[in-house]
């Protein structure tokens, strides 16, 4: 057997993988707090080996991406509720030589929301029903937050409300409503603004409103078509790299069990996203 011994070693892993931002995120925090890990990506198209053979050479923690989340909680040996309740496992931990599973985007979402509305009794709109819709309506419910769903097939937003019991209103309502309808936020949680994806926004931009938050899940580009025209119509917005940066901190807290301050943490991890998103948008 061959193992680490001054560096403990973490990674992200998915498929495809290449483009992650994970590794340049925890590499940089790792370097600023002097902890000594390294952070690796790890394509892998089946997750049952990998994680015995990963334990095996000693990885203390992974981060799991598509398409693996769903597999992920079904091969860990202990998962909490709220990974059970979203069904997914986007974070593992190994402890006595197993695999324990949890799911943080739920946190990332919420904590990037937060840190530009409180959550508690406020109108939010999820639009979309796929497995980051869940994580993010899990989260919005957990806060607090009188969670709306909206989505395209309406059956799958009707199976996504019942399951987080949530309200659920079609797109074509909402659409016909205009004016924001009253919600305080709306996260935009599917795939449309994703680079070399479908680029029209699910709702027409009269939906959005001076002074709502507006939040997409999308990274990648910076400014979606739906950040941009939340940003004309004067909401105010969270970036989606927000998302992933909490969930981040909330995925080493759980693996190192210390706190990543905000000076020096949390502030040296964003920098690092940015820079590369900023790259990205030259290539
Ligand atoms: P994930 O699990 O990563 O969130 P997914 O399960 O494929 O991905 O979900 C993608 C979401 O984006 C779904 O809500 C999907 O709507 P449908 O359920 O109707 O497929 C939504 N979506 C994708 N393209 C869309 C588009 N062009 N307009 C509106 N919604 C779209």
């Amino acid at each position: 057997m061959i193992q680490p011994v001054q560096t403990d070693l973490f990674a992200v892993i998915g498929h495809p993988v290449a483009h992650s931002l994970s590794p340049t995120m925890m590499n940089a925090v790792f370097r600023n707090l002097g902890i000594p890990a390294v952070y690796l990506a790890l394509d892998a198209d089946s997750l049952e080996d990998d994680l015995r053979t990963l334990a095996a050479v000693g990885f203390r923690g992974l981060s799991v991406t598509i398409p693996h989340k769903e597999s992920a909680l079904r091969l860990a040996a202990e998962v909490d509720e709220t990974a059970a309740a979203i069904g997914a496992v986007n974070t593992l931990r190994l402890q006595d030589g197993k695999w324990e599973g949890r799911n943080t985007d739920w946190i990332g979402a919420v904590e990037a929301l937060k840190r530009e509305t409180p959550l508690r009794s406020k109108k939010a709109l999820v639009i979309g029903a796929g497995g980051a819709a869940r994580a993010v309506a899990y989260g919005l419910k957990h806060e607090g937050a009188s969670t709306t769903i909206t989505n395209r097939t309406l059956s799958r937003g009707e199976d996504l409300a019942r399951a987080l019991q949530c309200e659920l209103v079609p797109l074509e309502t909402l659409a016909g409503l205009g004016d924001g309808h009253g919600f305080d936020l709306v996260v935009q949680c599917t795939s449309v603004g994703l680079a070399g994806r479908d680029s029209v926004l699910p709702l027409p931009d009269s939906f959005l409103v001076p002074g709502m938050v507006a939040m997409d899940i999308v990274y990648r580009p910076v400014w979606t078509p739906f950040l941009r025209s939340a940003a004309q119509r004067g909401c105010r917005v969270v970036k989606g790299y927000e998302m992933l940066l909490h969930q981040g901190v909330a995925q080493l807290e759980w693996w190192l069990e210390q706190t990543i301050p905000d000076q020096g943490g949390l502030q040296i991890m964003r920098s690092a996203l940015e820079k590369a998103l900023v790259h990205d948008s030259q290539d």
